[in-house]
């Protein structure tokens, strides 16, 4: 498919926004932080607390139920109840796709925020269950944090976009991406069409980060790599394993996708290691797919960075 998102569409956007900041008048604007370019002085501040404080709930829903949140355990029933409450709460409109895998039922969380171009849906997700070695903190509710953390930024600021914004949360990735498979063969070429771009966020705070950014979207792309340049740190193409999440079936479909990834088994090399610090050597995530996937193997300042460019990017490619 070709590329819906155009660079003129976003240029004229964030011109507009420039416009109303200035103004003292856009509703995000008291709480927008100084950032270096004038389309990131639309996206707030994604704080850093927040997402925590969602990263410490799913790790004790996984404590509460076996010690994970897996497809189809009582763990992953209550990550889906806590993120929706918090997005029904907030005004988003939820809907809960229900799909079989392996033999038991699995769940996709979707949340529109209601209002913009219905033929322009900008869309970010990240996959809610663990696998069912451990409580899956950084793979991935690291993603699923900071994601709702956006959704909620959104709601807060009474953000109304040109275009319309929706978040999910997808089932069964750990199994193979089923859930959003499921998702987007659900939908009609009609409504696949519609979407101009899928995000995904699936680990964004490993231990021993990385700054990977994905190499498709050219305009997703370039986003978060501005994002990253604004803030003086540099990225890298993200190289372990292509198609290995949730952007795999929406790309395979046409929709244009991107999205961010601080490393799982791969080791950091000097060269990295140079530029973002931590530990040669060292995979990125030394606790993938292990037990010891839990609020300790979090990297705080990659959380936050990863989270406030998700916003950005949001921001962004929505007007
Ligand atoms: N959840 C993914 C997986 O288990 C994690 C992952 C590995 C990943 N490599 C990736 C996510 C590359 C995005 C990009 O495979
Ligand atoms: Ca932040
Ligand atoms: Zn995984």
């Amino acid at each position: 498919m070709k590329l819906l998102l155009s660079g003129r569409a976003l240029t004229a956007g964030a011109v507009a926004v420039a416009t109303l900041v200035t103004g003292g008048s856009a509703a995000g604007a008291a709480t927008a932080p100084a950032h270096p370019t004038a389309t990131a002085a639309a996206a707030p501040d994604i704080p850093i607390a927040n997402v925590k404080a969602h990263l410490s709930q799913l790790q004790s829903i996984a404590s509460a139920n076996g010690g994970n949140r897996a497809h189809g355990r009582a763990g992953y029933q209550a990550s889906l109840n806590y993120v929706k409450a918090k997005l029904d709460a907030a005004g988003f409109t939820t809907r809960v796709q229900q799909f079989t895998a392996s033999g038991r039922t699995g769940y996709n969380l979707i949340a529109d925020w209601p209002g913009g171009d219905a033929n322009q849906v900008v869309m970010a997700g990240s996959h809610l269950d663990s696998v069912t070695s451990g409580p899956g903190i950084n793979d991935n509710g690291s993603g699923s944090s900071a994601v709702l953390e956006t959704a909620l930024a959104v709601a807060r600021s009474g953000y109304q976009p040109a275009k319309h914004l929706r978040f999910a949360w997808w089932g069964a990735e750990e199994l193979g991406l089923v859930g959003s498979r499921y998702y987007v063969n659900s939908l009609g070429s009609v409504e696949r069409a519609k979407i101009s771009g899928y995000l995904n966020f699936d680990m964004i705070g490993s231990p021993n980060p990385g700054y990977f950014v994905y190499d498709d979207d050219p305009t997703i792309e370039k986003t978060f790599k501005d994002y990253f340049a604004g803030l003086g740190i540099s990225t890298e193409i993200e190289t372990e394993g292509d198609g290995r999440s949730d952007h795999a079936p929406f790309k395979n479909a046409g929709v244009p996708v991107g999205g961010l990834f601080s490393g799982a088994d791969y080791r950091k090399t000097s060269a990295q290691a140079a530029k973002w610090g931590g530990t040669v050597g060292q995979p990125f995530d030394r606790c993938y797919h292990s037990s010891c996937d839990t609020t300790a193997n979090i990297n705080d300042t990659a959380l936050d960075r990863n989270s406030d460019a998700i916003a950005y990017a949001v921001w962004a490619l929505s007007q």
